[in-house]
């Protein structure tokens, strides 16, 4: 991608070197490009058309408040899962009729925060939740817009543990039990069906389980119309994958947006797409110096700065990310497991990398790291949050500074007074 190149063999991350982003933050640090993800949102608005149809950012993937309202700006709405998440989206400036609530397990104090907003839709996954945000509607003395999400029991073809659309997956309703659960809905008075919804896992690499679960949700929607339900709006979820390594090759926002027309065009239905990694995956990068190199058992070990603790997808989903040089000395190249300080085996960035002659205080820079990176990191052997950085052109914003010794210990009350418990 060309908001990504050296320059005099230097990495720029669009007009600025990583090695100044270095001096002012120290490391490990996030930094994500601007030009990338706005390319990405421009790309989803093209292909997938802009109003009626709506792009909602899967806040998860990447939450940090520059990054939500840089795509607020652009138009995004959210799909979020907590309460937590819908605050954010809220206060990036994304209107409350542009969010979205998915996720198994709304409790009834999100339900409510929720119904006081006035979302776009809640994505509910179960009976009890239904009957949850029914009686608290009536509450407020009003009607929740409702679509189900419906697990059409699809093998996402990804890794397990992102794979959310086969039956016996905790996700959504099971697909023989949908229309029994639209009934359902239809006579409750605190409830308004407006739509089918599905997401069957992320990092999808081929369009196929998605093609097939389209087919089943187009089934079902001529289905509930035939009987006289109103469905207004179809939302796809998110799942489509980036090339995490240099030979993979992923299918195009233009492909994806070409089949869901394809499928769902004749229902005349607004679209809601969730993308999160497909938008700001590619656009981050986790930055790290190496402390030590070190020769264990005739394996060179390049032990970095940044831990499991700060991107946990390689050690969590034994996930690739391409890690190059941030400096080019056109030294020699070697093979190394590369690896942070955390107290586990699992805390390794790759094996066998061939790389450039490292030394001790080189920058690497680990790629593709925008989405499920800082959001998925944590404080684990009292390692401060990284830093968070937002390129534009020559300029940069620190957009979430490291946490500090100070907020991250002080965090703990060991003085706070014992209370009574019976
Ligand atoms: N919509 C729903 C309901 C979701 O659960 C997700 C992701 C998305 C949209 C966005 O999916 P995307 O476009 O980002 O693939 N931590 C894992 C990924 C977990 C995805 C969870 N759900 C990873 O690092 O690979």
């Amino acid at each position: 991608m060309a908001a990504v190149k050296y320059i005099n063999n230097d990495l720029h991350l669009e007009s600025t070197p990583i090695t100044q982003l270095a001096k002012a933050v120290g490391t490990p640090f996030y930094c994500y490009s601007s030009q990338i993800l706005e390319t990405n949102f421009a790309d989803y608005k093209l292909h997938f058309g802009a109003e009626p149809n709506l792009i909602c950012y899967a806040v998860k993937s990447n939450s940090n408040q520059a990054i939500i309202s840089r795509l607020a700006a652009l138009g995004a709405g959210a799909d979020v899962v907590s309460e937590g998440e819908l605050r954010r989206a809220l206060l990036a400036g994304i209107p409350a009729s542009k969010i979205v609530f998915s996720g198994v397990g709304k409790t009834a104090q999100e339900i409510e925060f929720a119904l006081s907003q006035n979302i776009l839709q809640f994505n509910v996954e179960s009976e009890p939740e239904l009957e949850l945000i029914n009686r608290l509607a009536l509450d407020r003395g009003t009607r929740a817009p409702v679509a189900f999400r419906i697990n059409p029991d699809i093998d996402a073809d990804t890794h397990a543990k992102i794979s959310t659309g086969k039956a016996g997956d905790k996700f959504g309703i099971p697909w023989a039990d949908a229309e029994k659960s639209y009934a359902k809905a239809a006579s409750l008075a605190g409830i308004h069906v407006q739509g089918v919804d599905m997401h069957i896992g992320s990092q999808l690499t081929n369009l196929d389980p998605l093609e097939r679960a389209l087919r089943r949700m187009a089934t079902l929607t001529a289905n509930l119309k035939t009987k006289g339900h109103t469905i207004s709006v179809l939302d796809i979820g998110g799942g489509l994958g980036i090339p995490y390594d240099k030979g993979m090759s992923v299918p195009g926002i233009e492909d994806y947006a070409a089949l869901t027309k394809k499928v769902l065009g004749p229902f005349n239905c607004r679209i809601i797409v969730e993308p999160g990694r497909s938008l700001v995956g590619e656009a981050g990068f986790l930055i790290t110096r190496v402390t030590h190199v070190k020769e264990c058992d005739h394996r060179n070990m390049l032990i970095v700065d940044a831990g499991m603790n700060d991107l946990i997808r390689p050690s969590f989903y034994d996930a690739y990310h391409e890690i190059i040089p941030v400096t080019l000395t056109h030294a020699d190249e070697k093979s190394y497991q590369i690896v942070g300080p955390v107290c586990e085996t699992a805390d390794t960035f790759g094996r066998n990398r061939v790389i450039q002659t490292q030394t001790a205080g080189d920058l690497i820079a680990i790629k593709s790291a925008g989405a499920y990176g800082a959001v998925m990191s944590s404080t684990y052997n009292t390692r401060p949050l990284a830093a968070e950085i937002l390129v534009e052109g020559d300029h940069f914003r620190i957009i979430r500074p490291r946490q500090s010794y100070d907020e991250l210990i002080g965090l703990d009350s060991p003085d706070s007074p014992w209370q009574i418990s019976s």
